[in-house]
């Protein structure tokens, strides 16, 4: 493994509600690192699916994503799509509910998985989504799959929805939460899954911290192991 000090690529997975890009955020300001959330241009996809009135897997929507430009600012936290900043919209609960079918669509993560593959080459990046620490980083230095229990993970995203005044219910954010589990970890391209050599971290009852502290501990001590 290499040394935190030098050009560093760290990669992590998880379902929804795991608190990977808390967690993966957190580290990118502590460790000075590029933040990239790789959902995020998922989710830009879909809105362009939306906006221009367009199935998930139509050949025109290929053709539109090949052609667009998605740019990340501030970090990671802002995300353009044609120079427009998307941010706010690709949260909406519409893409919320089709950014799954268009995820799954093999054209649209080639040219996705390009794009990441770019913005990672420098190194200095923690990247986080479903296939990071598989497909798109198969060699990243540092590779962790974030998980908890559904409940749990439901929780959070109503404490979230809650924020912003969405009138819903544990059981109905539980069984979208399912849904969206059983679509990612089962479809055919690129499926959620643990890589075999990523370390497992199971988030449910632990804090932001915790976690943060907890891989940033993994990386020092391999740092140390390399002196
Ligand atoms: O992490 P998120 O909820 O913003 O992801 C949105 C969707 O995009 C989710 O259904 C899974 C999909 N996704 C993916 O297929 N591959 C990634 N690397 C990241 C997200």
């Amino acid at each position: 493994m290499k040394r935190i000090g030098s050009q560093v690529t760290i990669a992590m997975d998880g379902p929804a509600g795991s608190g990977k890009s808390t967690v993966a955020r957190r580290i990118a300001e502590r460790l000075g690192l590029l933040y990239l959330d790789s959902g995020a241009m998922y989710r830009a996809v879909t809105l362009l699916a939306i906006q221009e009135k367009l199935a998930a897997d139509s050949p025109k929507l290929i053709d539109l994503v090949k052609a667009c430009r998605i740019e990340f600012t501030n970090n990671g936290k802002t995300i353009l799509l044609d120079a427009e900043d998307v941010s706010v919209q690709i949260r909406t609960p519409v893409v919320n509910k089709l950014v799954a079918d268009v995820a799954k669509i093999p054209e649209i993560r080639r040219e996705i998985v390009k794009h990441q593959q770019r913005i990672g080459a420098a190194g200095n990046i923690i990247a986080e989504g479903r296939d990071l620490t598989t497909i798109v980083f198969p060699n990243a230095d540092f590779k962790f799959y974030l998980d908890a229990s559904v409940t749990e993970r439901a929780k959070r995203r109503l404490a979230e929805l809650q924020t912003q005044n969405v009138d819903v219910t544990l059981a109905a954010v539980e069984a979208e939460i399912r849904a969206r589990d059983e679509k990612d970890t089962t479809r055919e391209h690129s499926p959620l899954r643990a890589a075999e050599d990523a370390i497992i971290i199971d988030t449910t009852c632990t804090t932001v911290e915790e976690v943060v502290d907890f891989i940033i501990a993994q990386i020092r001590r391999s740092e140390e192991c390399q002196q």
